[in-house]
């Protein structure tokens, strides 16, 4: 733990095990258990993450990610996210249990159980539903479109902007009509008549998000082979909903730094973490290629 965390600018902290730098954030090469312990307390604003799912030991790393895992090497991880974030922070963490023998892992719910227990507030659970999942054929179940993104946060005063992400209205020309008929539609107002009702707008144009987030999974390109990429649009989403520019994002298991991404280009400061270069070593071209779309 370090002594006096005002002292430091946690980007700078992991310069040392930088692979690459950009004017807001650094992409650093380790294990997060590692690099995470070299941060001050309470400097992360957000943090947005998807560990390897459990049983998938497709990273080649010789780890099983299996439940002893979760339960022991992910928890100790989970104790640090709790010390670096700030008060007002919040933690998204993708998730999703895979089936075997016919039934539903249960671990995707356990671990919010172990996170409250750990002292966590678990804030919302987001449901990312997607379009066209990926391919697949099991005897008694469908093609697997949905994940979770749970939030846990310090404390029930998480910082909280639906304003930066709201999107378009769909309401249908039935919908407006209904809308139209309601009361609450309505406006009174002062005629010279004395009396007189105008008619407002059936709805606004832009509204709130909700809960259930509609995003394709990763279709670019993917020179790293990584087997799990973030679409950008997810990270971006939690990003806009709960930070402000300036603000600093951590993704401990980065990947190929979507994560980083969607905060460069939302004028965050960021750190990503990856154990495998192969997947880290992606990012300065994913950067290269979306600059004219940064909003600096
Ligand atoms: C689901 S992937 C994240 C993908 C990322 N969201 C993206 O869009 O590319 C999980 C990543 O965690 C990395 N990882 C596993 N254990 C790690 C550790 N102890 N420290 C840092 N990274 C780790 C894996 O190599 C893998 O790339």
């Amino acid at each position: 733990m370090v002594a006096d965390p005002s002292l430091l600018n946690p980007v700078e902290v992991l310069a040392t095990h930088a692979s690459f730098r950009t004017d807001l954030g650094v992409s650093a090469v380790g294990d997060c258990r590692n690099l995470l312990s070299r941060l001050p307390d309470e400097c992360v604003d957000l943090v947005v993450t998807s560990p390897p799912y459990d049983g998938q030991p497709k990273y080649g790393d010789g780890e099983a990610y299996d439940r002893a895992w979760y339960s022991g090497t992910f928890h100790e991880i989970t104790a640090e996210l709790l010390r670096v974030l700030r008060p007002n922070g919040s933690f998204i963490l993708n998730y999703r249990s895979k089936r075997t023998n016919g039934e539903r892992g249960t671990l995707q719910y356990e671990l919010v159980l172990w996170l409250k227990e750990q002292g966590w507030v678990f804030a919302e659970d987001f449901v990312w539903g997607k379009p066209s999942p990926p391919p697949g054929r099991w005897n008694r179940h469908l093609k697997d479109a949905v994940e979770y993104c749970f939030q846990f946060t310090k404390s029930r005063e998480w910082q909280f902007h639906p304003e930066q992400v709201l999107r378009p209205a769909r309401w249908d020309r039935k919908d407006v009509e209904r809308r139209k008929q309601l009361a609450h539609n309505f406006v009174r107002v002062n005629e010279p008549s004395g009396h007189g009702r105008r008619r407002v707008n059936a709805g606004p144009d832009m509204v709130r998000p909700s809960t259930l987030l509609t995003f394709e999974p990763e279709f670019e390109p993917n020179p790293s082979e990584h087997p799990a990429r973030f679409p950008l649009e997810l990270p971006q989403f939690f990003i806009g909903l709960l930070t402000c520019p300036g603000e600093l994002v951590l993704d401990p298991f980065g990947g190929t730094g979507t994560t980083a991404l969607a905060a460069q280009q939302l004028g965050r400061r960021w750190i990503s973490m990856e154990l495998n270069e192969k997947y880290a070593s992606v990012l300065p071209a994913r950067m290269e290629k979306a600059r004219p779309r940064m909003v600096l």
